[in-house]
């Protein structure tokens, strides 16, 4: 091939995209190959803006208003009479958002010099690349400077519950990709796995009129979330509708009649039930097929992660690996951010991304999100520690907009004072949890936020009155 590269990155999701764009932002010459086709169009983005954050917020969004309409307008003395949803408009509002997204994200690679390389890239020994076209011919070898392999990740699927994608619309048993599709409204939805997908692709199908039990193989709810914000979360998704089954674990399906029996042992006892639709949300895996040659020299971990050091280097010099494909939370934000430090890094510039402070949101109504160590597990590291919660029920701004639903909850060194974690649950969380993220970049004491001056009227007072309540001293508690 003529052309030759400085930067060739292997997947076009958020890792992958910003890296190369942070590349030639830095003046090197980049290619990205991308093999994603998405509505039979070759599509930037990745999981993120086709099958994942982007359309499942898009959804949340419009299910979200159509559940207030309903039941929130007649207190401010609106009414609306029948309120109904078209499915395929909704579902139409996601395509578009997402296409406006991708197609953005593939004008910025042009607008930046990038060459969008559509076809699959396979790591070969030496640093070299074979990128084969989407359109087929023959496979062409690139010889970068450096590389960068983003492939991202794939669902986890279960023997007992088979994901079958030739089915299409017909599919009884879906992953996320099927979920965020039905183009109407499965009247019983069965999910497992109450973790983040679970919980947000069921609240949109709840809220459209699904009924949706949800089977979680653990006995608890939320293990990796603060336990206060754990539990009140359970409890007001519950409230809503979403019937959460703990211990519940998943032993057999079968498809009959376009129905899904499901059988689960729930503390021991045998059950089942039928569903129009099951969602199986079980986690991801890094998704490395086809991505390395059998002598690339890149190692894999035992759950089959590409092996990084904290800067994202592989074990091959030159080569960086980044996103779901490596250890950490799977999170777009996460891989953006390593992106950016791996092409930092090739730079020259000392750049690191701070593992304490990635933020984690669920997007459900009310939002849960949280930053820095939980309650649990700052005691679990040894640490004697402070903790103060103020309610969203007594601020008031929450009150005028009727949302009072949940907390704000500092953990703190009660011996140094020190900010060690902030949890949420409101309507705004996952926007106001940046604020405990930049004390926390900051090494914040909780002192420096009670000394602060918050806006009133604010949802972000409860920040200042959590902070407060950590030394007993908020003034509406
Ligand atoms: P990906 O986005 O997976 O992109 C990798 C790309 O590489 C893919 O497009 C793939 O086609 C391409 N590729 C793979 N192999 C090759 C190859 N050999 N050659 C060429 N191309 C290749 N995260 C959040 O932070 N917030 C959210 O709200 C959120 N919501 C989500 C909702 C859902 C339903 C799902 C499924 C995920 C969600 N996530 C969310 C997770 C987020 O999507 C991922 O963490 C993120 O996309 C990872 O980015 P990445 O760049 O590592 O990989
Ligand atoms: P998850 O890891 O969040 O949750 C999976 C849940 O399934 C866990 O609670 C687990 O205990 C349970 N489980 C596992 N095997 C099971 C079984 N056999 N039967 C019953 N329960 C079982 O994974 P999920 O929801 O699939 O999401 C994947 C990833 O995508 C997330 O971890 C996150 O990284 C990313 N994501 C992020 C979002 C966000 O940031 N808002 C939104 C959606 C996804």
């Amino acid at each position: 091939m003529a052309q030759q590269y400085d930067l060739v990155v292997i997947g076009g999701g958020p890792g992958g995209y910003e890296a190369a764009i942070r590349a030639a932002q830095l003046g090197y010459k980049v290619a990205c190959i991308e093999k994603r086709v998405h509505n039979g169009k070759p599509s930037m983005g990745g999981t993120c803006l086709n099958v994942g954050c982007i359309p499942s917020k898009a959804l949340l969004d419009s299910s979200h208003r159509y559940e207030s309409t309903q039941h929130d307008l007649q207190a401010h003395g609106i009414s609306t009479g029948d309120v109904s949803i078209d499915i395929g408009t909704m579902q139409a509002r996601k395509t578009k958002v997402v296409e406006q997204l991708t197609g953005g994200v593939a004008q910025l690679l042009k607008g930046n010099g990038i060459d969008w390389l559509q076809g699959t890239g396979k790591l070969l020994a030496g640093k070299k690349v074979e990128f084969v076209s989407l359109d087929g011919g023959e496979a062409q070898t690139l010889e970068p400077k450096y590389v960068i392999l983003a492939s991202g990740s794939v669902p986890v699927n279960i023997p007992v519950a088979p994901v079958d994608e030739t089915l299409g619309d017909k599919a009884v048993i879906v992953d996320s990709t099927g979920a965020l599709a039905f183009d109407q409204v499965p009247a019983t939805l069965g999910v497992i796995g109450a973790g983040v997908i679970g919980l947000e692709l069921g609240s949109v199908w709840r809220r459209l009129g699904s009924q949706v039990v949800i089977f979680e193989a653990l006995d608890s709810f939320l293990p990796m979330a603060d336990k206060a914000l754990a539990k009140e979360t359970q409890k007001v998704l519950t409230k809503q509708g979403l019937d959460i089954r703990l211990n519940a674990k998943v032993t057999a399906t079968e498809v009959k009649d376009g129905k899904v029996v499901v059988k689960y042992n729930q503390a021991g006892e045998d059950k089942e039930q039928t569903f129009d639709k099951l969602i199986v949300c079980v986690g991801r895996k890094p998704y490395a097929e086809g991505l390395l040659s059998e002598d690339s020299g890149i190692k894999l971990t035992e759950r089959g992660f590409v092996e990084v050091d904290d800067q994202c280097k592989t074990s091959i010099d030159g080569v960086y690996a980044i996103g779901d494909l490596v250890r950490g939370p799977m999170l777009a934000h996460k891989a953006m951010e390593e992106g950016v430090m791996a092409v930092e890094r090739i730079h020259g510039h000392a750049a690191q991304v701070n593992y304490d402070t990635i933020i984690s949101v669920i997007y459900t109504f009310p939002e849960v999100a949280w930053v820095g160590l939980s309650e649990e597990a700052a005691k679990e590291k040894g640490i004697e520690v402070k903790t103060g919660q103020f309610p969203f029920a007594v601020n008031g701004r929450a009150l005028a907009a009727g949302e009072p639903a949940g907390f704000v909850k500092f953990v703190a060194d009660a011996k140094t004072d020190r900010l060690l974690g902030m949890h949420v649950l409101g309507s705004n969380a996952g926007d106001m949890v940046h604020q405990g993220m930049i004390a926390l970049e900051f090494v914040s004491s909780v002192e420096d936020l009670q000394l602060m001056t918050f806006a009133h009227p604010t949802l972000s007072e409860a920040v200042h009155e959590a902070a407060l309540s950590v030394d007993g001293r908020a003034i509406h508690a």
